[in-house]
């Protein structure tokens, strides 16, 4: 794994800008994995301004890592929405392009089968973004997850509804299930970029980054990728000094 300490969000999201920019310019359509969460949002404002400025994301197609069971597409918190009012619509993406998985679907089980079959019909991801839990989770792979695990639906920890109360009226409001990309899923996509910010990620991703590969840390099976970088602030990188990176994290 890569590593860049930035200092600020709007670095974290030029950076990681620079290398989502140079997929798509080298291939106009290309597949991009898209995370929700409040992480990679600098990074669709400084994709946003690109565009602004005659990026071109219209042939891009795009896949959601996950979403709640249970809340319709118009819920304001369900990933469909915020993935359209953060994402699709600033990005001038098409939306019948971007694909995320439907929680509400009668049979969930086959939303699932349907949206990895999805993923691979479409070639794989080229580059796939993700945020990560303050418990280590990716997408919402909570700790004990399986490496190779698909996409399917998953309960949701206590620490997590709890970490997304903010986005509802009140913890009762958070969903208990979603739907979930697997770890297998993810460690298929081409290129990986993970974005974290803020001290309530410090302990997670220390753990990711430099101890052991370890299921109770979902985001650890990502050293198994052969290019996956990490864009961290300041605040996130506070617990990776470089004396106790490894040769191959600390550049
Ligand atoms: C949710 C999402 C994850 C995201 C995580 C962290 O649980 N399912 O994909 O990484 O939140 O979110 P934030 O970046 O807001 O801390």
């Amino acid at each position: 794994m890569q590593l860049r300490i930035v200092e600020n969000q709007r670095q974290l999201g030029e950076t990681a800008a620079d290398m989502i920019e140079s997929v798509i310019r080298a291939n106009p359509r290309a597949v991009l994995g898209i995370a929700t969460g409040s992480s990679p949002l600098p990074v669709y404002a400084a994709l946003a301004r690109r565009v602004r400025n005659g990026l071109d994301l219209s042939g891009v197609q795009a896949f959601a890592l996950d979403e709640y069971v249970g809340l319709s597409a118009e819920h304001q918190q369900s990933y469909r929405n915020v993935i359209r009012c953060e994402v699709v619509e600033p990005l001038r993406m098409n939306p019948a392009l971007v694909h995320v998985p439907d929680g509400c679907a009668y049979d969930l089980n086959a939303e699932c089968l349907g949206y990895e079959r999805a993923i691979k019909d479409a070639g794989g991801v080229d580059l796939q973004i993700l945020g990560i839990g303050s418990n280590g989770h990716i997408g919402f792979n909570e700790p004990g997850s399986d490496p190779a695990s698909e996409t399917r639906v998953v309960d949701l920890t206590e620490q997590t509804r709890q970490d997304n109360a903010r986005f509802f009226n009140s913890l009762q409001d958070v969903p208990k299930h979603s739907i979930t990309q697997g770890i297998g899923t993810i460690l298929r996509a081409r290129q990986i970029l993970l974005v974290a910010s803020g001290y309530p990620k410090a302990a997670a991703l220390k753990a990711a980054m430099h101890e052991p590969t370890d299921p109770a840390t979902p985001a650890s099976h990502l050293r198994a990728h052969s290019s996956a970088t990490v864009i961290a602030d300041s605040g996130a990188a506070s617990q990776l000094t470089k004396g106790s990176l490894s040769p191959a994290l600390a550049n």
